[in-house]
C-alpha cells in the first residue's frame, strides 16, 4: 500500500491541480534498475523501451543509470535524443518504419537498426547505397516457438513483427547480395508481461537458438544477439512477481552451453524492457467528482478514465481485472462498499474498476491507481473526446 508521506505528497499536487494527473517516482525506477543490475552480468545490456513511457525525465534518469534505449519511431528517436542518447546508445525498431524514419536512423548513425521484414532490408539498402553508407543491422526474428505470458507453448503461429525463423535461409541468400547493408545482430521479442522465470528463460533459448543459426547461415559473426526480455508485473490479485534471481540463474546458464561458448562468445548480448522497469513507479490520479446509486449499484465518477489511462481500463486484457488501487480522503470514512469506479467520459467501458471493495467515498476523494508507469500515460487514447492529456508530476 501507499505511505503516508507518499499520500501527502499526492494530496499536495491534487490540491494544486484540477484535473487527472501522473506520478512517477524516479527512486523507484532507479531501485529496479538496481535490482536488475544485482541479478545479471555487467556484460549484459541493459535498453529501456521507450514506448513504455518516454517522459523526458525518466528517459534521462535511465540514461543516466547506464541504459541503452529502444525507441519505434522519429518521435521516440527526437525524445531519446532529446534526453541525451547518443545515436551509439540507440536501437530502433518495429514493423512498419516510413522510409524517412530509416533515412533519418541511417543519417544520425543509430547503433542498432532493427530489420522485421525482406522488403525493408531492400529498402534499406537502397537507401545505404544513395546516402553512400554502409550500414549494419539486425535481424528481427520471429522465432519458430516461444511461450506466451499464460505459459503456452506456441509453434508456427504468425506474426506481424519480424521475420520468420523458417525464411532465415531467404534472408542469408538475399544478403549476399546486400552491398550496402550488413546484419550483424540480431533481435527478438516474443511475449510481454512473463511472470515466469522458466517461461523467460525458455524465450532466451528460443532466441538464442534462432541467433546460433542465423549465424551460421550467414557464415559472419554476430556482434549483438538482443534475448527481448517481456519480464512481467504482477498486475493483479494472486499474481506472483518474477522471480529475478531465477531468471539471472537462468540466463548464467545458458551462457555457459558449448555451443554458446565455442560460437557466441565474442558477441554483446541484450535485453529489452519497458514495463519492468517503470510499471510500478507510475500511479494515475483522479478525483471523485460525484457519488451516486443505480439499481443498487455504488458508483464514483472520476475525473479521469479511460482517456487519460486506458491501461487502467482492461485495455489488453482478455479478461477485465481491477489494477490495484488506493484512496486518498480528507475525512477517512471507517464504512467500505463495492464500488464501480468510473472515468467522465460517455464511453461504457470507461470503468476504472469494478465492484472494487473501498472505503465510502465522497466528492473530493483521491484515487490512485497503482502500476500505471509503463503505458498509462503513453497508452491512452487522448483524442477521444478532446479532454485535456493528464498532467505528469516526478518526485
Ligand atoms: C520490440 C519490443 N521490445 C520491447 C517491448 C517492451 O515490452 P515490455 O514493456 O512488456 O517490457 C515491446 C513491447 O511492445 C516491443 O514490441
Amino acid at each position: 500500500m501507499m505511505s503516508t508521506e507518499l499520500q501527502a505528497e499526492i494530496a499536495t499536487l491534487a490540491s494544486q491541480t484540477e484535473g487527472p494527473f501522473y506520478f512517477y517516482s524516479l527512486s523507484g525506477i532507479q531501485q529496479t534498475w538496481q535490482r536488475l543490475r544485482e541479478r545479471f552480468p555487467s556484460d549484459l545490456e541493459i535498453l529501456y523501451s521507450a514506448k513504455a513511457n518516454s517522459h523526458p525525465e525518466i528517459l534521462k534518469t535511465l540514461l543516466t543509470l547506464g541504459a541503452a534505449v529502444d525507441v519505434a519511431s522519429l518521435g521516440e528517436l527526437n525524445a531519446a535524443r532529446d534526453a541525451g542518447f547518443t545515436a551509439k546508445r540507440i536501437e530502433f525498431t518495429g514493423p512498419g518504419k516510413t522510409p524517412s524514419e530509416l533515412r533519418a536512423a541511417i543519417e544520425v548513425g543509430v547503433d542498432t537498426l532493427v530489420v522485421e521484414s525482406i522488403q525493408e532490408l531492400e529498402l534499406i539498402e537502397s537507401i545505404a547505397s544513395q546516402l553512400g553508407k554502409l550500414v549494419s543491422v539486425s535481424l528481427r526474428i520471429h522465432p519458430a516457438r516461444y511461450i506466451t505470458n499464460s505459459g503456452r507453448l506456441l509453434e508456427g503461429e504468425p506474426s506481424q513483427f519480424g521475420i520468420d525463423e523458417d525464411l532465415l535461409p531467404t534472408v542469408a541468400a538475399i544478403h549476399k547480395s546486400c552491398q550496402h547493408v550488413q546484419i550483424r545482430g540480431t533481435h527478438t521479442h516474443s511475449q510481454s508481461n512473463v511472470l515466469s522465470a522458466d517461461d523467460v528463460i525458455q524465450n532466451f533459448t528460443f532466441a538464442l537458438e534462432a541467433a546460433l543459426r542465423l549465424q551460421r547461415l550467414l557464415g559472419v559473426k554476430l556482434e549483438t544477439v538482443n534475448l527481448g526480455g517481456g519480464f512481467g508485473i504482477p498486475y493483479f490479485d494472486g499474481h506472483a512477481p518474477l522471480d529475478l534471481t531465477r531468471v539471472g540463474d537462468g540466463f548464467d546458464a545458458l551462457k555457459r552451453r558449448t555451443d554458446m561458448q565455442s560460437e557466441l562468445a565474442s558477441a554483446r548480448f541484450r535485453i529489452e524492457l519497458g514495463r519492468y522497469l517503470v510499471a510500478e513507479s507510475g500511479f494515475f490520479v483522479t478525483k471523485v467528482l460525484y457519488t451516486k446509486e443505480s439499481q443498487g449499484k455504488h458508483y464514483a465518477i472520476l475525473n479521469g478514465g479511460f482517456t487519460q489511462c486506458q491501461l487502467a481500463c482492461g485495455a489488453g486484457q482478455v479478461i477485465r481485472r481491477n489494477f490495484q488501487i488506493s484512496v486518498i480522503q480528507k475525512t477517512v470514512s471507517a464504512n467500505t462498499r463495492r464500488t464501480q469506479l468510473a472515468g467522465p467520459s460517455c464511453y461504457s467501458q470507461d470503468i476504472i474498476a469494478s465492484d472494487v471493495g473501498l472505503p465510502t467515498l465522497s466528492p473530493g476523494d483521491l484515487v490512485c491507481v497503482h502500476n500505471v508507469g509503463a503505458y498509462g500515460y503513453s497508452f491512452s487514447p487522448v483524442g477521444f473526446l478532446r479532454q485535456a492529456p493528464a498532467a505528469e508530476y516526478l518526485v
